[in-house]
C-alpha cells in the first residue's frame, strides 16, 4: 500500500496538485528539479524543443529507487505537447519499477497532445504498466472533485495492490 509521487513543475501548479492529493492518499513524495533551471525564456525555446524530442534534462535526484513502493504516480506538466525533460528524465531515473503499477497525470493549458500515451510507453520500457491517467487543464486543478476523483483512482489503485 505504498505510494510514492514523482512529479516535475516548473510554475507551482503541477506541484499544488499533488500536494492536495498526498494530503489525502499518504505516501512519499519525490520534486525532481532540473540541475539547469528554466527562465520563460528558456524554457519556451530550449524546453519545449528537447521536449519535442523526449530529451532528459539532467535532474536531481538523480536515481529515484522505487522498489519498496507498490504504486508510483507520476505527475508533469506539459510542454509542447509532451512530458517535460525533466520528467522524461525522472522515469529514467527509475531504479526497481518493475513488474510495479503507475498512475500518471499531466497539468497543461488544454492541449496535452502525445504527453500520456508517451509516458506510458516510457514507462512500459521500465517494465511498469500505467493503470490509471488524468489530464487536468488549468482550471481543473482547482476543481476539488477532479482533483478528489484523483486521489480516489490513487487509493483504489493502491488497495488492490
Ligand atoms: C514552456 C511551456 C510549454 C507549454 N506547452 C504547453 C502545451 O503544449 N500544451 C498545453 O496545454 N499547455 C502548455 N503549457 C502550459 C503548462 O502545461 C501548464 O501551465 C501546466 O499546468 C504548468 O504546470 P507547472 O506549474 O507545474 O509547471 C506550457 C507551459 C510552458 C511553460
Amino acid at each position: 500500500m505504498k505510494i510514492c509521487f514523482i512529479y516535475h513543475s516548473y510554475s507551482g501548479i503541477t506541484r499544488k496538485l499533488v500536494k492536495k492529493v498526498q494530503a489525502d492518499c499518504g505516501g512519499d513524495v519525490v520534486e525532481v528539479v532540473p540541475r539547469q533551471r528554466y527562465n520563460t525564456l528558456t524554457a519556451y525555446t530550449l524546453g519545449c524543443m528537447r521536449a519535442r524530442n523526449g530529451e532528459c534534462d539532467p535532474i536531481d535526484p538523480e536515481v529515484i529507487d522505487v522498489s519498496g513502493y507498490d504504486l508510483i504516480v507520476i505527475g508533469t506538466p506539459v510542454w509542447a505537447f509532451r512530458a517535460t525533460p525533466a520528467a522524461n528524465a525522472a522515469i529514467a531515473a527509475l531504479r526497481g519499477a518493475e513488474g510495479k503499477k503507475a498512475i500518471v497525470f499531466a497539468t497543461c493549458g488544454g492541449s496535452p497532445g502525445e504527453t500520456i500515451p508517451r509516458i506510458r510507453e516510457a514507462l512500459a520500457g521500465k517494465g511498469t504498466r500505467v493503470i490509471g491517467e488524468m489530464v487536468f487543464a488549468k482550471k481543473d486543478t482547482e476543481d476539488e472533485e477532479k482533483v478528489a476523483a484523483l486521489a480516489r483512482m490513487i487509493m483504489d489503485a493502491a488497495e488492490g495492490s
